[in-house]
């Protein structure tokens, strides 16, 4: 008789990941640290060996409380000049390890702590696989008084961005700046688009992580983790 197969849920994979990513993190060094729950996992995983690390540099306010409560060293960015590996999560990733990353409106500090990192690994579920980056609403991080404008010129690239509430109020990032979600896009150059984007007056950041792909993703998936290099 077999054994019915009970499958892993969302939580459980994310787990599996958080876990199998401190096989990237080495003995004395400075981790960069993302943020969201895939991250949370990595977290309190990374607890059980601090005493072999130097300590972190965080993504986001809510890394920096969750690694701290913990006893993990925080450091500033403008501490390191480079890290051996930042670990982060994505909302989307495709099989080149193009992303979209942006959910937690943590996106901009997200890019300034990958660009210090030698290495990108990336920690999500299998639902975050995806052929084409798009379906997910596309997260920009945008100074205020660029919104409107911002927002006609993704309608005229066939996109809706929608300002991002939290509390029936505009979300305020870790930046004090806003988050325009934008649906109906499909990125086919994810290289292109990122620097079109990025270029626009009023941008700060654009949710697309093509020029900073993930190194390696580790994807959890019914059968275990499943690395894509
Ligand atoms: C935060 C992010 C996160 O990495 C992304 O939203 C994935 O989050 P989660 O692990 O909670 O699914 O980019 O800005």
């Amino acid at each position: 008789m077999t054994t019915p197969h009970t499958p892993l849920t969302q939580d459980a994979l994310k787990t599996l990941v958080g876990r199998a990513a401190l096989h990237y993190v080495e003995d004395g060094s400075i981790v960069g640290v993302g943020t969201g729950s895939t991250v949370n996992q990595f977290i309190d995983a990374l607890a059980g060996l601090k005493e072999r690390i130097r300590g972190a540099v965080s993504s986001s306010e809510a890394s920096t409380q969750r690694l701290r409560a913990l006893g993990i060293p925080v450091l500033e960015a403008g501490e390191v000049r480079s890290l051996p590996v930042y670990i982060d999560g994505a909302d989307e990733i495709d099989e080149r390890g193009y992303m979209v990353k942006g959910g937690g409106a943590a996106l901009t500090r997200e890019k300034i702590v990958a660009a210090l990192a030698e290495r990108f690994v990336c920690i999500a579920d299998e639902s975050k696989l995806v052929k084409a980056l798009g379906a997910f609403p596309l997260p920009v991080e945008v100074i205020p008084m660029a919104a409107a404008q911002i927002t006609r010129r993704f309608g005229q690239l066939g996109g809706a961005a929608q300002l991002r509430l939290k509390d029936g109020q505009p979300l305020v990032t870790d930046n004090g700046q806003h988050i325009l979600d934008v649906t109906g896009l499909v990125i086919t150059d994810p290289l292109a688009f990122e620097s079109e984007v990025n270029q626009w007056p009023g941008v700060v950041t654009v949710g697309v992580f093509a020029h900073q792909k993930a190194s390696v993703c580790l994807l959890g998936t019914a059968q275990g983790v499943r690395t894509l290099a």
